[in-house]
């Protein structure tokens, strides 16, 4: 098994993961969350646009009136295919950026990435999409959260994510590196808090703690099974992207059954909904329908 990557929470047994749903699966798909009454796909990866038939994709979430979001590297991009997504009716893209200047940015991408990175947002804009940056927040990048905000702003963007590390999968080992004091996510939260003011209708920025910070447990998904269906390349569907993490639990395909089934029937879906399986002192906690527990993986 390679190395732990120094900051991404990725599986790293992609390619031993063969079984890429089809095009004809994945419209499929589709349908069936809109009979769910599912409103919203956010297509992620991976990287969406390894996919040719991505377009395809787009335009059946926009036939069923899906509202579509593209959360990309930015890397496999072109002005044109992007420009083919836009007519096919993609509603918005977040572009995540490791860092904001070149030397740093392709050093903890790995490959040389900003100027790419740059112009789909550039191409976003210029499509009349809205556009998002995603920059994950650590060590390395807390002391640029001013010239974060400042590239945000030449470049348009209609949203602004600051997101601190979480310390699951990939990111727990590699803590001594990644974590950032308290005092420095201290003066990026006060930097963050007044760009927002500044900005207050043109740009949203948000600035997200590390749960370990926070004063509250974070309800995370939302409630498990309750409002978020992730789709993994090769089929399986799953309350939460990491769920897979959790032993014993087999998860289901959508090559063999119905989104609904999977949904509203499987073991997974059901393992963490409601308030039945918790423990004190969750269970007789008067904010358990609020966060639900807090994070299960
Ligand atoms: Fe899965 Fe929090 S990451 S429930």
């Amino acid at each position: 098994m390679p190395a732990p990557s120094p900051r991404c929470s990725n599986p790293l047994d992609w390619t031993t993961r063969r079984d890429a749903l089809t095009t004809s699966d994945w419209l499929r798909v589709l349908r069936e969350a809109e009979a769910l009454g599912i409103v919203s796909v956010n297509l992620s990866g991976g990287e969406p646009f390894l996919r040719q038939d991505l377009d395809d994709i787009v335009r059946e979430a926009k036939r069923l009136d899906l509202f579509s979001t593209l959360i990309t590297s930015g890397l496999p991009c072109t002005g044109q295919r992007l420009g083919a997504l836009a007519e096919a009716g993609l509603d918005a893209v977040p572009l995540s950026l490791q860092d904001v200047t070149e030397a740093r940015c392709d050093r903890i991408a790995g490959t040389p990435s900003l100027r790419q990175k740059l112009a789909v947002a550039r191409w976003t804009k210029a499509f009349g999409l809205p556009l998002t940056l995603n920059i994950v927040l650590h060590r390395a990048t807390m002391p640029h959260v001013d010239a974060a905000i400042a590239l945000a702003e030449e470049l348009g963007a209609d949203r602004l994510e600051l997101a601190d590390t979480q310390y699951l999968g990939w990111a727990l080992p590699n803590r001594a590196t990644l974590m950032p004091s308290a005092q420095a996510i201290a003066a990026a939260r006060t930097l963050a808090q007044a760009a927002r003011d500044r900005l207050r209708g043109r740009m949203d920025i948000l600035f997200v703690l590390p749960d370990y910070l926070a004063d509250r447990l974070r309800p995370c998904m939302d409630g498990w099974g309750e409002r978020f269906i992730v789709v993994t390349p090769d089929g399986f569907a799953l309350p939460c992207h990491a769920a897979q993490v959790l032993p014993g639990v087999v998860w289901e395909k959508l090559t063999d059954k119905a989104l609904a089934d999977i949904g509203h029937h499987s073991v997974g879906f059901n393992l963490y909904r409601g308030t039945d399986w918790m423990r004190e002192p969750c269970r007789s906690c008067d904010r358990r329908a609020k966060d639900h527990g807090g994070c299960r993986c």
